[in-house]
């Protein structure tokens, strides 16, 4: 019975007669800790399902599955309990469904999320329609105005269904490392280039250090794009009018091998340090009322954080209240 427990890709134990642990494998002891053999079982655990299933299996012979979560420092682990009657005793296997139960959770918040970030620009463009259906039909000033917020609605639905299609290619993309050499001085100029309008209108102005020499590195090249427009129009759109943004690439050497770092560099407000480890979150927004009065979907961050993973890379964000930000997207070579 031991060496068939200890093949088990499980955490078992055995419950004999008289109600204790006779045979535990290695998981079950890291689960339980090493005391448990030939403890009761009611010493090994405590919730009263799972208490209740090995009852049955002992007295009744009867098969059943129960839930058993262990709560951790950070997280909770979640074990489904199958427990059958073997012999006179109860055979009790642990499967760990933590992951299944979170990724469970993460996919149903996605869909709330999503359905959200719709609903808010489709219910005022409904309201929009009813009012010039009927109260603004003929005033030609109130039609021209609401026109207006309705496109500027519209666009952020598309926006935000565009957003969410490229997430979803770059995660399925995640495990391709990109397989052709690129210049990335040169996509990198290429991409600020095309955001020099968008710093004029807003009044900051872009510098650019260590774009001279060109940095070869396997890359997908719209992907790169991508991450410099991404965090040069947070850098403009956050670090406020008058200010410059500085975008800047260094050759560093990593324990692994040579890096390249790309700063993008803001004087903005900066950020408090509790939101910084959600930052790259979909969806999260340090002022959610802000990032989507200024057009934001709230995915920026995690589609860089996605491509920077594809390249092996990753991303990195130092800010000081008061001080501005510097996000950092560091690939190696
Ligand atoms: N340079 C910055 N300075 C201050 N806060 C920032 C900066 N960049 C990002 N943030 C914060 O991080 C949040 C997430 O950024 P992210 O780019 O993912 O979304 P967004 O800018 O709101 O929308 P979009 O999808 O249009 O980029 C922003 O809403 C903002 O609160
Ligand atoms: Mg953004």
């Amino acid at each position: 019975m031991a060496e068939i427990l200890a093949g088990l890709p499980l955490a078992a134990f055995l419950v004999g007669p008289d109600a204790r642990i006779i045979e535990a494998n290695d998981a079950a002891r890291q689960l339980f800790g090493v005391g448990i053999m030939g403890r009761h079982y009611g010493f090994a655990l405590r919730q009263p399902e799972v208490l209740a299933a090995i009852a049955l299996a002992i007295e009744r012979r009867e098969a059943t599955t129960a839930r058993h979560v262990v709560p951790g420092p950070s997280f909770e682990s979640i074990h489904r309990v199958t427990v059958s009657p073997v012999g006179v005793g109860a055979l009790c296997l642990f499967q760990d469904i933590s992951d299944q139960e979170q990724a469970g959770a993460m996919r149903r918040d996605f869909v709330a999320n999503v359905s959200h970030e719709l609903r808010t620009p489709l219910t005022s463009l409904l309201g929009f329609i009813e009012t010039l259906q009927g109260a603004a039909k003929d005033d030609p000033v109130a039609r021209a105005r609401f026109l207006a917020i309705m496109a500027a609605e519209a666009g952020r639905m598309n926006r935000l269904v565009r957003d969410l299609l490229q997430l979803s290619r770059v995660e399925a993309q995640e495990r391709q490392r990109p397989q052709t050499p690129h210049d990335l001085a040169r996509l990198i100029l290429g991409a600020v280039q095309s955001l020099r309008p968008m710093a004029e209108a807003a009044s900051v102005a872009l510098v650019l250090e260590g774009l001279e020499r060109p940095v070869m590195l396997l890359a997908d090249p719209d992907q790169i794009t991508q991450v410099v427009t991404n965090l040069v129009e947070n850098a403009v759109k956050y670090g406020g009018s008058g200010k410059v943004v500085t975008v800047r690439l260094t050759r560093e050497t990593g324990p692994r091998g040579p890096l390249v770092r790309l700063d993008v560099v803001d004087q903005g407000e900066g950020i408090d340090p509790q939101h910084l480890p959600r930052l790259a979150e979909r969806f999260y927004r340090v002022d959610g009322h802000r990032s989507r009065e200024k057009g934001g979907t709230g995915l920026g961050l995690a589609i860089v954080k996605h491509i920077a993973h594809r390249h092996r890379g990753r991303l990195m964000i130092d800010s000081e209240p008061g001080r501005g930000s510097v996000f950092s997207v560091i690939l190696p070579i």
